[in-house]
């Protein structure tokens, strides 16, 4: 036989092996996990939850990078650019699917550039103020801000975000414009909301339900049909008369296109053993905040999740005419 196609097949075979020989020793060194908000929000918080417990199945520690701005889609593009190894990792929520809506040129298409490794949380939300605000119980929110919505400034993270959603499900609800502030993430939103340079915010519970406990802010409703058994005092926005306003915010873990299954897979199982972690859950609930089941935590589920907020918080942003550029 032919030496040369001898070495030539040898060559094909070496090169087959390795890059099969990584994926089966996967995880072999840490792995970054792109939160695209800024510390300290509940993104961040999250992230860090499920970095530690991951990093105990994988064996290997996890870094959370916050590459932050343009709602989150400067920290996507990071993850969509990545080597597909399993080595750059993004934890997302709402935003992957209202950046499709919001943004002409986005680098990246959310589902086509995208493995997804599974669903990780589920909350709900709260609508907070500074602590001087002029309203006593929730009539008076409302009333006083359909009374002086121009004044009244709205801190959010970035047109897409969460914050944003849920500040426009409102100002929808109550037929009314507020000055919209927006940031890199709710943690800086917050930190304002505390000095006082802004109004409101509605944001996730990781944050807010320890600033409202601690006296630092004030809530006035939880953002849905339902009171939230860590604030139980505090009303559901639905409780004054306020309808068609109920927002729930999923995080998922996704990997870049092309990521291999061999590495998806341990992925897949660290998630799964870490939401059914007792400690992170626990961890979670003391923030108002779920852990979604084992059988969530699967690509399959967030692959499905994800399409439907594209088709349904996607549509309600582009009919309220809301564009990023
Ligand atoms: C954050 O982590 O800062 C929030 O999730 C941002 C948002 O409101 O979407």
């Amino acid at each position: 036989m032919d030496p040369r196609f001898i070495r030539a097949a040898l060559a094909v075979l070496l090169a087959a092996a390795a890059v099969q020989a990584p994926a089966q020793d996967f995880p072999n060194r840490a792995i970054t996990m792109v939160m695209p908000y800024a510390p300290g929000g509940p993104g961040d918080t999250i992230t860090r939850v499920f970095a530690g417990a991951m990093q105990k199945h994988l064996g290997q520690q996890i870094v959370v990078d916050n590459t932050a701005g343009a709602s989150g889609s400067i920290g996507t593009a990071k993850v969509a650019r990545a080597k597909p190894d399993g080595y750059t990792l993004l934890m997302i929520h709402v935003s992957h699917a209202t950046n499709l809506a919001m943004y002409k040129s986005l680098p990246y298409h959310p589902v086509d550039d995208f493995e997804p490794i599974g669903r990780a949380t589920s909350g709900p939300m709260v609508i907070v103020t500074r602590n001087e605000f002029p309203a006593r119980n929730l009539g008076e929110f409302v009333a006083y801000v359909k009374a002086n919505a121009a004044k009244v400034s709205l801190a959010h993270a970035g047109v897409g975000s969460a914050s944003h959603l849920c500040g426009l499900m409102m100002m929808n609800a109550l037929n009314v414009k507020f000055n919209e502030i927006p940031y890199k993430g709710t943690g800086p939103a917050l930190t304002d909301l505390m000095g006082g340079q802004v109004d409101i915010l509605c944001d996730q519970t990781s944050g807010t339900v320890p600033s409202v406990k601690s006296g630092k802010i004030k809530a006035y409703a939880s953002a849905g049909k339902t009171r939230l058994p860590q604030l139980p005092e505090v009303p559901a926005i639905s409780e004054a008369g306020v309808e068609g306003f109920d927002i729930n915010i999923s995080f998922g873990l996704y990997a870049p296109k092309g990521t291999p299954k061999s590495v998806l897979d341990p992925l897949t199982s660290a998630l799964q053993k870490s939401v059914g972690d007792v400690e992170v859950r626990q961890r979670l609930e003391a923030m108002g905040i779920s852990a979604v089941s084992a059988e969530l935590a699967r690509p399959e589920a967030l692959r499905s999740h994800l399409k439907n907020e594209i088709d349904t918080l996607g549509g309600l942003l582009v009919k309220a005419g809301v564009k990023a550029n």
